[in-house]
């Protein structure tokens, strides 16, 4: 049965996933988001639950429907993202597919803010918690396996390769976002697979599902048989 359509090679295992964007509010009506459409980090998740793991996708908003078989947990912001990533572990394999806005917004007015006589009000930013490297960066309970994306929009394979070791995961995916590849939100992604040592797989333009499927398959290899 190896490699069919019936194999189980994550049997056994929890996969935790992020996916989707975070929104980060600025007053009750407004947020700083990105143009994430979850599509490959919710891949990601049905793929692992169809190869047998137990799968928990902490999702930010996003329009798609949640994948069969997976433990959905909605989450709006970059801190409420990390708390429910720190709830869901331990796992035995970590993706980190989720486009986390970097900053948000110093302050949240209770009120929404009107158009006053002074002008368009300032916009004062704060960098939020980075869910990657705190989780790879952990002394216990580290995922044995973690597995980082890197969204450039401009020397890939630098940026990917420095991005691996500022944050201390095992693996990074590597994609180029600019608006003229139509990545965010389009169907299809042209992956590179960064490893520690700086090595460098090339895949070809694929359907997110395809990636996602090829993905799973190299982390149940990486990830190995599950101790009884
Ligand atoms: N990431 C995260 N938490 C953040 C920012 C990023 O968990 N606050 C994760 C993403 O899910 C992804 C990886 O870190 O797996 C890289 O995200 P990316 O935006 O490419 O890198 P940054 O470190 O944020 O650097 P920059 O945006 O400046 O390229
Ligand atoms: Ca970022």
């Amino acid at each position: 049965l190896a490699g069919g359509a019936d194999a189980k090679p994550f049997a056994g295992r929890h996969l935790l996933v992020t996916s989707g964007p975070t929104h980060e509010p600025i007053d009750p009506v407004r947020y700083l988001a990105n143009r994430s459409s979850g599509k490959q980090g919710h891949a990601i998740a049905a793929a692992a639950a169809r190869a047998g793991a137990r799968v928990t996708l902490v999702s930010g908003p996003v329009i798609l429907p949640d994948p069969p078989g997976v433990t959905v947990v909605r989450v709006e912001t970059a801190r409420a993202m990390l708390a429910a990533v720190e709830a869901a572990l331990p796992a035995d394999v970590a993706v980190f597919a989720a486009a986390v806005a970097d900053w948000r917004p110093a302050a949240e007015t209770d009120e929404k803010i009107k158009k006053g006589t002074e002008g368009p009000p300032p916009l004062r930013l704060v960098e939020n918690p980075d869910i990657l490297a705190t989780v790879a960066q952990r002394r216990e309970g580290r995922p044995p396996l973690v597995v980082g994306f890197a969204a450039e929009t401009a020397s890939v394979l630098d940026h990917a390769r420095a991005k691996i070791a500022r944050k201390g995961c095992d693996l990074i995916v590597a994609n180029d976002v600019s608006a003229a590849g139509g990545v965010m939100g389009g169907d299809r992604n042209t992956v590179h697979l960064i490893g520690r040592d700086g090595s460098v797989e090339t895949w070809p333009t694929l359907d997110k599902d395809e990636v996602a499927r090829r993905l799973v398959a190299r982390l149940a290899d990486l990830a190995g048989t599950p101790p009884e």
